[in-house]
């Protein structure tokens, strides 16, 4: 590991009604591609959803480059170079493509110059389109704006929640191929949860399992390869 991005520890957070985080622990460093899998509502989402600051945790810390960010606001933690892809896209359907990118450029950490041209090289199709309405695209096209508009703001961690869901097979290929391009080219770190076997394999790294708000197993690269053990951390 050459130098930890990403260091969570005894992570508590829910929504009012108790805590579905029951005490997560994890480390991710530069440069991984870090799954995270469980079955549907172990908690996935709340952790993705901790990271960024869009829920507020009840006890534990996180710490992203060796800083606290634990009491941020969302706002302060992208500009720090967290991207976040939530799950369902939430892309605005009634803006043009490049408007929503436009959403992601106000928190682009290097100001320098627009990254329109770094998602469009990504993502030929959104160039294509960039002035049709988000709402008319493809749920694929959506993914990638979703993703697209997280990468306008220069991350330094990506976090891509359940990229592949709802979306025809070829264009999950091509998003895991550009993620697999991404991290590689840019040394972008990601947090990537998903429950798409052959996404995962393709991408992963490593990753940790999740079940009822905790981590229950790391898993290794062979070990996220082997359909059969991946599927008992997913079946529902
Ligand atoms: N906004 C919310 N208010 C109250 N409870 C919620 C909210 N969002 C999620 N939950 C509950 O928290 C638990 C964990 O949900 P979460 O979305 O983190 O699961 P997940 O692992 O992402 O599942 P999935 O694979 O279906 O996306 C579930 O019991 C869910 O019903
Ligand atoms: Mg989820």
């Amino acid at each position: 590991m050459d130098g930890t991005v990403l260091n969570i520890s005894g992570l508590y957070a829910g929504y009012g009604n108790g805590n579905i985080l029951q005490g997560v622990a994890l480390e991710i460093g530069q440069g991984e591609i870090v799954t995270i899998v469980g079955r549907n509502g172990v908690g996935k989402s709340t952790l993705m959803k901790a990271i960024m600051g869009v829920l507020p945790v009840t006890s534990g810390d996180i710490a992203f480059i060796g800083r606290p960010i634990t009491r941020l606001s969302p706002d302060q933690r992208a500009a720090m170079g967290i991207g976040y892809v939530p799950q369902g896209r939430e892309i605005f359907p009634e803006l043009t493509v490049e408007e929503n990118l436009l959403m992601g450029e106000s928190i682009n950490r290097t100001k320098r110059r627009t990254r329109y041209d770094i998602v469009y090289a990504y993502f030929p199709i959104l160039g294509e389109r960039r002035r049709q309405l988000a709402g008319t695209l493809s749920g694929g096209q959506q993914q990638m704006l979703a993703i697209g508009r997280a990468l306008v703001g220069a991350p330094r961690l990506l976090l891509v929640d359940e990229p592949s869901v709802g979306i025809q097979p070829t264009i999950v290929q091509e998003i895991g191929e550009v993620l697999e391009r991404i991290n590689a080219e840019e040394a972008l770190t990601i947090v990537l949860v998903e429950q798409n076997t052959r996404l995962i394999a393709r991408l992963a790294h490593r990753g940790y399992a999740m079940d009822k708000g905790r981590i229950v197993a790391q898993l290794t690269c062979d070990q996220l390869a082997n359909q059969e053990a991946l599927v008992r951390y997913l079946a529902v």
